[in-house]
């Protein structure tokens, strides 16, 4: 670690555990909180605007977006601002927690077009340095939020910490696994999308779930812009997500439940909920309020009001150590093949194999091209949505349970399975610009997972049966390109606790060979500890349904996998899992 990351971490901590509603309050008079990063819940002071928390992100060596949105009600579809016009909210950022160093204040527009939502982009800050912030509205003042500036172009560090996260559904289990993130003082965390899901009442349970562990007081889902907001408003309104926001900056790109469950283009992926607008008007509604609700740096700027569509692939880099490359693989993809049937997954079907299909489009494709070529960093991340590594198709014929079901086995049709030729150009691409370590990272799968990256898998066309295919897979021997990381879920029911797909679980490992590291039973998130000589990262789970309190819901490290330097796919598992 360098003097500097190292005075950075024994501030966090110090940070952390002071609180820093208290600080922040010292200073400034009265601080009304939602969340104290004590862990203490503070009862909110009538009409305090700031309920929803506030957050940093989108880091550069020079600037950082803040955010913040006022919301004194955040369940009602107004957010409780009512007719109000818009508004500006004061700033303070400073060195140090007790703002006794301040380096820049003044005053932020929150337009009522935007939701009363913040989006300062705070320039000329030192790199590689950590900052303090809170906003002021009158009597209320924010509590106190720390984040930092990336190394400068070039400049290497001898180490930096990220957070790994997707998948927080709100009525299946709480968020500990937040809260945990933000106990370990990470310098930077990714949302890979389903950061909220759009389901009312009920929507989406564990099967062992005959009551949500959280309710959602509607029973629509939202489709107009007021009810995308009110349902950012409930899940920015729990105190661990608060408290992670409170720790570090983020980058987050969204996945399909920010708009409806698995759409793809302008294409609603059917929840059987009446439409009440044209689906491109509620894709247009979540767009804006997932840009409202989040600290993101839109590489074309704020949003028009009702844009039909919004770029959000972008690049974050961090000195010469790592440069994440974030990916959006649902706006721009084309349809899912097998759509006549009435599930995600199946046995293979044509479509898989259009070289039409595409989960990026043509010109996040050449973009991403592009930056392969500039100036690749040491460790080249993908962030992105869906599983990029082909899963064993054929097991589910081997499964008596499973094979009347699923006959010829399961392929998931909404992940990059579902995209044959486009993953082929995916795998070309990253083969061909032959960077130093590639890794991606994904999300959407509710599974903990890490796979030797292949530039080819087993086609299942050239199969003439199940049987025969497994074969094909059990023997594959794909070159190594890269190492895949997928995130198990913050609180959304885990993938294999399915009954019908559990059984698929001890099969997909001891038969697919290039699944390296697999945990099925439990939420969880990636710690990623990264030097230039490793990425160590650390599978940190729990149930989410569970409370904390009891073993079970405690966040643990399940395992590390370890990544080498200049060695593709997955050096080292520790501990060892038998099997
Ligand atoms: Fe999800």
């Amino acid at each position: 670690m360098t003097d500097e990351t190292s005075n950075a971490g024994l501030d966090r901590r110090s940070f952390l555990a002071l609180g820093a509603a208290a600080t922040g309050a010292a200073a400034l008079g009265t601080a009304p909180a939602v969340a104290q990063a004590d862990g203490r819940k503070k009862k909110p002071s009538p009409k305090d605007p700031f309920t929803l928390g506030i957050a940093s992100g989108d880091p550069t060596d020079t600037s950082v977006i803040l955010w913040t949105r006022l919301a004194p009600v955040p369940l009602s579809l107004d957010g409780g601002m009512g007719k109000k016009g818009d508004k500006d909210v004061k700033y303070e950022i400073a060195r140090d927690e007790k703002f006794s160093s301040i380096v820049q204040q003044g005053s932020a527009p929150a337009p009522a077009a935007h939701g009363h939502s913040v989006h300062l982009d705070v320039q000329n800050l030192e790199p590689n340095t950590e900052y303090f912030y809170r906003f002021k509205l009158g009597r209320h003042v924010t509590e106190t939020g720390r984040t930092r500036t990336t190394p400068a172009p070039g400049q290497s560090v001898d180490s930096f910490v990220f957070g790994q996260t997707s998948c927080a559904n709100w009525q299946s289990g709480t968020y500990q696994l937040y809260d945990d993130l933000a106990a370990q003082a990470p310098d930077y965390w990714l949302a890979l999308g389903d950061y909220i899901y759009e389901y009312a009442n009920k929507g989406y349970l564990r099967p062992d779930q005959t009551k949500p562990s959280r309710k959602i007081p509607w029973k629509k889902e939202p489709q107009t812009l007021q009810e995308y907001r009110r349902q950012y408003g409930l899940y920015r309104s729990d105190p661990s997500l608060q408290r992670l926001h409170l720790t570090a900056p983020y980058s987050v790109i969204w996945d399909d439940h920010e708009v409806d469950n698995n759409f793809t283009g302008n294409k609603g992926g059917g929840d059987g909920q009446k439409d009440r607008v044209d689906f491109a008007k509620r894709r247009a509604a979540g767009f804006q309020a997932f840009w409202e609700n989040h600290a993101i740096r839109l590489p074309d700027g704020p949003p028009q009001a009702g844009a039909s569509s919004m770029r959000i692939y972008r690049r974050v880099d961090w000195g010469s150590l790592a440069s994440f490359l974030l990916l959006d693989g649902r706006q721009y993809r084309t349809d899912q093949p097998g759509d006549d049937t009435p599930q995600d997954f199946g046995r293979w079907v044509e479509g898989m194999f259009d070289p039409a299909g595409t989960m990026l489009g043509q010109e996040q494709e050449a973009w991403l091209e592009a930056e392969f070529a500039r100036d690749p960093a040491r460790w080249t991340y993908i962030a992105q949505q869906t599983v990029v590594s082909s899963l064993n198709g054929s097991v589910g014929a081997l499964v008596p349970s499973i094979s009347p079901v699923l006959a010829n086995g399961v392929f998931n049709y909404d992940a990059w399975d579902g995209y044959w030729p486009a993953r082929t150009r995916l795998t070309t691409a990253i083969r061909n610009a032959q960077l130093r370590n590639t890794v991606v990272l994904t999300g959407d799968f509710h599974t903990n997972l890490a796979f030797h990256l292949l530039d080819d898998w087993p086609d299942p066309r050239d199969a003439t049966s199940p049987e025969n295919m497994n074969e094909a897979v059990v023997n594959w021997q794909g070159t190594k390109i890269g190492t895949e990381v997928c995130a198990g879920a913050i609180s959304s029911p885990t993938f294999f606790g399915d009954p019908l797909l559990g059984a698929l679980a001890p099969l997909v490992r001891e038969r697919t060979p290039w699944v390296e590291y697999a945990e099925y039973d439990n939420n969880g998130y990636v710690l990623h500890t990264v030097t230039p000589d490793q990425d160590r990262a650390e599978y940190r789970v729990c149930l989410a349904g569970v409370s904390p309190k009891q073993a079970a819901g405690a966040p643990r490290t399940d395992s590390t996998v370890v990544i080498n330097d200049g060695v593709p796919g997955v050096s080292d598992i520790i501990p060892i899992i038998p099997g």
